[in-house]
């Protein structure tokens, strides 16, 4: 090692520290000489090998060249980091660090936004069990023994009186059971049924029950502006709403009930089946029998409603097939967001 030796190497690191452009750059050079591994520590521990009378020499030589290292490498750090260059120190392009944040499942959407509209009309929120008696299921909603949807192959038994609740209607029992009229209740749950699976048919669904007792008359013309009231609320004015005729062992009169395809406005599209309606629940007044069941007199009025939750997301959203509801698959839920 020389004097010439070191005053060319700050020669050399200090016109390579300053024409750097980026901090990596910067970095890189630090690294490359006065990192452990660099030039100076090497040259230092070349100190060893000098004539002792050189040493005052060398060593002075060795920190100017250190000096020069450390002033150059301050000054092109500060000029690299502060965005005083075309911006290198600050990708604009790169993607952020995105939160994940989560969004309500469409099914839990429908019914909490149903719960809402029925509270703004007086109706409380009842609960119930998945696991219901056949008193309950079928018994007290004045189902026929024989009735075909008691059947082994509709309804999953779990022992000779007991089953996964085929509907929501039960809780009409348990709310009647337990307090006198007026009744006024809404009661989201999940029902069970030997379904097979398909686009429009699951063996665990959701319904909403609604409920009102009174003793003073309630006519089906109090249950058809409830719901069409409950429509507009829910798919917005533009909704029609038809009842039809149907039959149902615990209402009489009992009506089925369609809206419009939210999707395609009522002209037809895969989400209606090109029909331009989708069944969305059954409802009717509340037969006397059921009345007698509950121990109510048969004096009194209602009406009852159970409604699909699956068939109103799939119109709000335009679904196509139910499954993708429950499929849990993020990219196809985080659509919803
Ligand atoms: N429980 C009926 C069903 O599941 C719907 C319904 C509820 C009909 C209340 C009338 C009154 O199909």
């Amino acid at each position: 090692m020389t004097l010439e030796e070191i005053a060319a190497a700050k020669a050399a690191a200090t016109a390579e520290i300053s024409a750097a452009k980026t901090p990596a750059e910067v970095e890189n050079a630090r690294i490359k000489y006065v990192g452990r591994n660099g030039l100076l520590p090497a040259m230092m521990k070349g100190l060893r090998d000098v004539a002792p009378a050189d040493k005052p020499a060398f060593g002075q030589a060795l920190n100017a060249l250190r000096t020069a290292v450390e002033a150059a490498l301050e000054e092109r750090k500060a000029a690299t980091a502060g965005g005083t260059g075309p911006c290198e120190a600050f990708d604009f392009s790169m993607p952020g660090n995105w939160r994940g944040t989560g969004s309500i499942h469409p099914v839990s959407e429908v019914i909490e936004e149903t719960t809402r509209i029925f509270a703004q009309l007086g109706f409380t929120v009842e609960d119930g069990p998945d696991i219901e008696t056949e008193f309950n299921n079928f018994d007290a909603l004045n189902t026929a023994k024989h009735h075909p949807s008691r059947d082994e192959r509709d309804t999953f038994w779990l022992g000779p009186e007991l089953l996964l609740r085929t509907q929501t209607s039960p809780v009409q029992i348990r709310a009647m059971l337990a307090r006198k009229p007026p009744v006024r209740i809404i009661n989201p749950g999940r029902c069970y049924r030997r379904d097979t699976t398909d686009a429009t048919h699951a063996a665990n669904f959701h319904q909403i029950e609604g409920l009102y007792v009174d003793v003073k008359p309630v006519s089906l013309a109090d249950l058809k502006s409830t719901l069409s009231h409950f429509a507009r609320k829910m798919m917005g004015d533009s909704v029609n709403v038809r009842f039809r005729p149907h039959f149902f062992p615990f209402t009489e009169p009992s009506v089925e009930v369609d809206f419009s395809c939210h999707v395609c406005k009522g002209k037809g599209c895969a989400v209606c089946k090109q029909s331009g309606w989708i069944e969305v629940m059954g409802a009717g007044i509340v037969d006397t029998r059921v009345f007698e069941k509950v121990g109510y007199d048969p004096e009194c009025f209602g009406y009852a409603f159970g409604m699909g939750v699956e068939r109103i997301a799939m119109i709000k959203h335009g679904v196509t097939d139910l499954r993708l509801l429950y499929a849990n698959d993020l990219r196809y839920l985080r659509e919803f967001l």
